[in-house]
């Protein structure tokens, strides 16, 4: 395949990704998986299981033991440069500056980002965009609540305007409603074409939006199916066969 090629897609891509800590614990075992432009993939799965050690993986945050992960075509540590210019990333504890009002942070991030120029009215747009009314777009984030954090994660995000995004629990701590409108934000997301990755502990949000879902076991890729082939299944239940086995 081409560099040229390789370039064009906005995909993330597991390959036999294989981690093992220092301490000698296989956090992830040989798990292979795509995430297509358009498409929403979540990771399920228990405490410990290798979650936000698959997307520590493609940040280039850790290095694999075996295996790849690619951004865009790009293995994240063998080209981290090229990789993290095609990701976006939101934590479940976003780390922006709390003595910063939002659109200081947004400004500051956004920068540290990308390379595109913005004005104050991007700012704002792309707040109210993701449900930050205008009256808190000068506050200090140390005001704002678990939600409102995370508005502000996914809206630097937005600015980078990356194909890939990487979500670790993005709705943990969320109300129902921060939540359903988070989930609401990454649908739009999809349709413009992102490849997401998640990963989460809502079954049942996962299954409301996510076109394919994983459960990761102990490192292991247990299970992998799609939308449709979910559509009749409880998934709950599911989930519960694959955590006694
Ligand atoms: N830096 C580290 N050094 C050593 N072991 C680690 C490190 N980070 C994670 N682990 C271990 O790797 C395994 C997978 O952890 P990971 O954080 O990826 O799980 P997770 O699926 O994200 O769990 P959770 O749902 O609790 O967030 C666990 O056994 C964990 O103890
Ligand atoms: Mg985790």
């Amino acid at each position: 395949m081409g560099n040229n090629e390789l370039r064009g897609t906005g995909k993330l891509e597991a390959i036999n990704l294989t981690k093992k800590y220092e301490d000698g614990v296989l956090a992830l075992n040989n798990v292979s998986f795509r995430v297509e432009p358009g498409e929403i993939f979540a990771m399920l799965g228990g405490n410990g299981a290798g979650k936000t050690t698959a997307i520590n993986l493609f940040l280039n945050f850790i290095e694999p033991t075996e295996g790849e992960a690619r951004i865009a075509g790009f293995i994240s540590h063998k080209k981290p440069l090229q990789a993290k210019k095609h990701v976006a990333y939101v934590s479940e504890n976003v780390m922006l500056y709390p003595n910063f009002t939002a659109l200081q942070n947004l400004d500051y991030f956004a920068r540290l980002g990308t390379e595109k120029k913005f004005t104050r009215d991007d700012y704002r747009k792309v707040l109210l965009r993701v449900g930050l009314q205008e009256s808190a777009h000068n506050k200090r984030l140390k005001d704002f609540s678990k939600g409102m954090r995370q508005k502000c994660g996914i809206a630097i995000a937005i600015l980078k305007d990356a194909p890939c995004i990487l979500l670790d629990e993005p709705t943990s701590g969320l109300d129902p409603q921060a939540g359903f409108e988070f989930l609401q934000l990454l649908n739009t997301l999809r349709e413009e074409g992102k490849a997401i990755l998640m990963s989460t502990h809502d079954i049942f949000r996962a299954k409301e939006i996510a076109n394919t879902i994983a459960i990761m076991d102990r490192g292991n890729l247990v299970m992998q199916r799609s939308r449709q082939e979910l559509a009749d299944a409880n998934l709950e239940e599911l989930y519960m066969q694959y955590m006694a086995a």
